[in-house]
């Protein structure tokens, strides 16, 4: 694996060159920010009437609608939720030059078909691996936030360098910039949303709590067990590994950890997180992804207002409250 840092980068293939950032979010303000900061010519792309106006403006960078930007871009991000990729590609397509770049945060939609870029352009991929809130922090501080590259397409031969230029240009390359594939990122990224951090976790923790409290554990004393200390096993395993975490906890953890945890996470879950990686390569997930969308994100409407009213969360917020 080559991990490339900002020595290793020629940062002219941007030079002269303006980038419209496609969407104002998580990604696209971050991005936007550091761009501007590091003296890359940016212009946000926004719809008409959008409320970001006033906040890309607040912050000193240029607006323009969606489709004046792609015109006037040499590199265009698009920075838009995965999701309505396709159509945002399909409206902006016209107005893209010959020979621009097109870039993603996420493998995803060109992965699963969703865009399909004309032959002309360079297809580009800078995924930085954490939110954009902490990609703009970590640059502010002089550090940057690790990012994958890829290019999927590689029409005028300068691809390669406009993707390593864009990341270092955000600050990943402070950290590194691991070469992949759109495929590999899209693959992997999407098999951990469901099974590890963001799914597999998530439920752990409801189903570790649900059972101390069936089992007469009082709600707050079974939060601050299996909720709270999520923070500091975090800390510890970027801080030292989780080899290294397990050698500063106390013996009884350690030994309880050893005994539990390969009990809890059995041959059975490795079965399913294979079947869930079977099911990511063949496209199932992004199916349901254009389905959520088609039909006005009901099932996650529904999610989250039941998620907040359990006694998990009630007590979540008992907790957070601080007492007079
Ligand atoms: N969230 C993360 O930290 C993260 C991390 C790594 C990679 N990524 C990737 O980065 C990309 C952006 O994700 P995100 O989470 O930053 O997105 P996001 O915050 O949901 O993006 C919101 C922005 O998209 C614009 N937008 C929404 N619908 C639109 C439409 N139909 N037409 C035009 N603009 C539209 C919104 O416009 P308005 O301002 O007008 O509402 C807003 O500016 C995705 O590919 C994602 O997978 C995200």
């Amino acid at each position: 694996m080559e991990m490339l840092r900002d020595d290793d980068i020629d940062p002219s293939p941007l030079e002269g060159k303006r980038v419209a950032i496609l969407g104002y979010g998580n990604q696209g303000r971050a991005q936007s920010l550091n761009l501007n900061d590091s003296g890359v010519d940016v212009v946000v792309g926004l719809r008409g009437g959008s409320g970001s106006t006033i906040e890309v403006e607040a912050a000193g960078l240029q607006t323009a609608l969606i489709e004046d930007a792609v015109a006037s871009a040499d590199v265009v991000m698009l920075l838009a939720p995965d999701e309505i990729h396709g159509a945002l590609y399909r409206e902006i397509e016209p107005r893209l030059r010959q020979g621009a770049a097109l870039g993603f945060s996420h493998g995803l939609s060109v992965r699963f078909g969703m865009v399909q870029p004309r032959a002309d352009l360079d297809v580009f991929l800078i995924a930085p691996k954490g939110p954009g809130t902490a990609l703009r922090s970590l640059y502010r501080d002089g550090k940057g936030m690790i990012a994958l590259w890829a290019v999927e397409q590689d029409a005028t031969g300068g691809a390669r360098g406009i993707a390593l230029a864009y990341g270092r240009a955000i600050g990943c390359a402070r950290a590194g910039l691991i070469g992949s594939s759109f495929a590999e990122e899209a693959d992997a990224d999407l098999f951990n949303e469901q099974a590890v951090v963001w799914g597999g976790v998530p439920e752990l923790l409801i189903a570790g709590f649900d059972t101390l409290v069936a089992g007469g554990i009082s709600p707050e004393v079974a939060f601050l067990e299996c909720v709270g200390e999520l923070k500091l096993i975090a800390e510890l395993i970027e801080a030292r590994g989780i080899a290294g975490m397990r050698e500063v906890i106390s013996n009884t953890a350690e030994l309880g950890a050893l005994l539990g945890g390969t009990r809890i996470v059995d041959a059975s879950v490795r079965e399913r997180m294979a079947e869930v990686l079977r099911e990511v390569r063949e496209g199932r997930f992004a199916d349901e992804l254009r389905k959520e969308e088609a039909s006005g994100y009901d099932r996650l409407d529904q999610a989250r207002s039941a998620a907040r009213k359990t006694l998990l969360e009630e007590t979540f917020r008992r907790l957070d409250q601080p007492s007079d």
